[in-house]
């Protein structure tokens, strides 16, 4: 998973390309690279590390240009390096920037090779530039090269390309990668993500799988997989510069995290009214379709996935259905069991990770009742691929590590569980209940972000440590979960999660006075059962830090009870969460490392 832009334009493009990259470095961060048609030849500047540091060789070599192309990277073939950065060329004439994996490039790069292409890089990529040469050597146009070379390569790609005989016209292609052309006043733009020119343009148009386009500052062609020439529908998107920045906050995450409020209400606003949910909330049909639903299956990735295991037990307790939870990456190699009356429900902040895409295009040839997608981006391949999609509106996100998307996920998955007990005309108490609490959820969300200061108190007692150790119960093991995975990722502390109970058959044996424990301790009926496990952990000298009710006292000698403000045990999931992203924010910062972007990280994770 990569970024690549491309722009051709009547002014100069370099600078506005590289802002492009910047916007763009949540998919990717290992090196950056760019390649600009000048009169005297093609400048070619490539850097390891941040798109800062190509910004600075930009700034340094000053070139001049009204179409480029350029990329940021995160290495699957090849480390990463000045060489395996992009662009790449073939002959210093064809350059090319490439988002994706071509499956088969052992047999094609051998057989280039035998052609007497000689290969500079260790990526999969080189290749397509070198393809291309080849075809245009042959007497083919640009456009004619990216459809042979189309019949050569398997796998997923979005590909722009550059020739050094044609300073007018960019190429373009795209089969299972995100590819967008930007239609600006005399300038035209393709990019991975609409957020890479936001600054330039509100008009875009999303590629379909096979599309081929040919781009010039004036005009642009888009030729389909059959290479007719196509009308595509050009869809109109506002994204304010306020929320792609930073505003006052150090790093995204810490806006993020804050905004959750205002996140929350988008995603609850107009979906709720009196004491119910809204009919049809997930798209024209949906409550029709909920009544038949008898089984829901759930397939996601890393934090999208933690919300389907909280959200598995709404759907049993509040719709009285049972949910099966799949990794998507593990969800097609089980041979799963599907009834015809079950519903496909994939869970996904950007809508483009590969493995949820995958399980999506296998579960749409089995017998499911019908597909429905939860995520953050309208434009996305998930939305586009599933039969039904519910939008968390939760604005961009753009720190690696997911906060106000998990939330808002919690949030619409409670409704879609509220959908579908209305469907099924069960529980309408309880439903009117879950209403009025999910009204007062910003609120509880907002209070929830004053356990700030005790979680800066807390984070240098973790931030010195090499492990920490998650606990929680029930609804709250997934939560639990998610607060391990959030700590590891951003500040490199190895974290794990456990059920409480399950301490002493195994990890109790990792408790000692290193070893800090944080649990969530909220009202419940095993409320006493975790306390006991927990003075387990206090008796063997592991430190406790404890969000708990309000009603819960105990003590925890040197750790900390953090009191969390009152709220219905429905959301007590998504409100005791909160703290947990806190703490990771404030031992990360303490650890000095890149929180926005970790290492070995990226946002959207368009790679099987
Ligand atoms: O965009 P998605 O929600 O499909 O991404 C899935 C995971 O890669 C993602 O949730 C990841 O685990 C988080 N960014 C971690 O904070």
């Amino acid at each position: 998973m990569c970024g690549i832009i491309a722009a051709a334009s009547n002014r100069n493009v370099g600078k506005l390309l590289v802002q492009g990259l910047h916007k763009m470095e949540y998919r990717g961060y290992d090196s950056a690279g760019i390649a600009l048609h000048q009169d005297d030849g093609i400048a070619h500047l490539r850097t390891l590390g941040k798109v800062q540091l190509l910004e600075e060789k930009m700034i340094s070599e000053k070139p001049k240009s009204k179409l480029g192309i350029a990329h940021t990277r995160w290495a699957t073939h090849g480390e990463p390096s000045e060489t395996n950065a992009h662009p790449h060329k073939s002959q210093d004439s064809i350059y090319i920037v490439h988002n994706g994996i071509i499956e088969n490039y052992v047999q094609l790069k051998e057989d280039l090779k035998q052609s007497g292409y000689e290969f500079l890089s260790q990526t999969d990529s080189e290749l397509i530039a070198h393809l291309l040469d080849h075809y245009i050597n042959q007497g083919q146009s640009m456009v004619e090269a990216m459809y042979a070379a189309k019949e050569k390569l398997e796998g997923a790609y979005a590909i722009a390309a550059i020739d050094i005989k044609d300073n007018t016209n960019l190429v373009i292609a795209r089969n299972k990668s995100p590819l967008l052309i930007g239609i600006g006043a005399d300038e035209m733009f393709a990019a991975s993500d609409p957020l890479a020119i936001a600054q330039q343009t509100n008009d875009f148009i999303f590629l379909e799988d096979g599309d081929v386009a040919e781009i010039s500052a004036n005009t642009y062609k888009i030729f389909d997989k059959s290479k007719k020439e196509v009308v595509r529908e050009i869809t109109r998107i506002n994204i304010s510069a306020e929320a792609t920045s930073k505003g006052e906050y150090r790093h995204y995450m810490e806006k993020e995290i804050y905004e959750q409020p205002e996140a929350v209400s988008n995603t609850i606003d107009g979906r709720i009214g009196g004491e119910d949910v809204l009919d049809n909330i997930f798209g024209l049909g949906s409550s029709d379709l909920f009544s038949k639903v008898r089984r829901i299956q759930i397939v996601a990735c890393g934090t999208s996935l933690h919300a389907g295991r909280v959200a598995a037990n709404w759907f049993s307790s509040i719709a009285e259905l049972p949910c099966q939870i799949d990794y998507a990456s593990e969800y097609r190699y089980r041979n799963p069991h599907v009834d015809e009356k079950s519903l496909l429900v994939t869970i996904s902040q950007s809508g483009e990770t590969a493995d949820t895409l995958a399980a999506l295009n296998y579960a749409k040839e089995k017998d499911y009742l019908s597909t429905l997608t939860i995520c953050n981006v309208p434009t996305s391949s998930l939305a586009r691929e599933s039969d039904f999609s519910f939008f968390t509106n939760a604005g961009p996100e753009i720190g690696v590590a997911s906060t106000k998307a998990f939330t808002t996920q919690l949030a619409a998955l409670m409704l879609l569980a509220l959908s579908l007990a209305k469907s099924r005309n069960l529980n309408p108490k309880l439903r009117g209940r879950v209403v009025q609490a999910l009204r007062l959820l910003p609120e509880t969300i907002a209070e929830a972000l004053n356990s700030k200061d005790q979680m800066t108190e807390i984070a240098p007692d973790i931030a010195n440590k090499d492990n920490a150790l998650f606990l929680g119960r029930g609804i709250f093991y997934p939560i639990a979960k998610e607060g391990a995975l959030k700590l590891k990722e951003i500040s490199y502390i190895h974290a794990e999660a456990y059920p409480a109970g399950e301490l002493k058959h195994g990890p109790l044996a990792l408790i000692d006075e290193n070893m800090p424990v944080i649990a969530l301790a909220p009202e419940s009926e095993i409320a006493e059962k975790l306390i006991s496990n927990l003075e387990e952990v206090k008796a063997r000298g592991g430190t406790l830090y404890v969000c708990a009710d309000p009603s819960v006292n105990m003590d925890v000698k040197s750790g900390k009870l953090i009191h969390m403000p009152e709220c219905d045990f429905f959301m007590s999931p998504i409100v005791y969460n909160i703290p947990l992203q806190i703490l990771s924010y404030e031992v990360a910062l303490l650890r000095g490392t890149d929180i926005d972007q970790p290492r070995n990280l990226a946002k959207s994770v368009t790679v099987e």
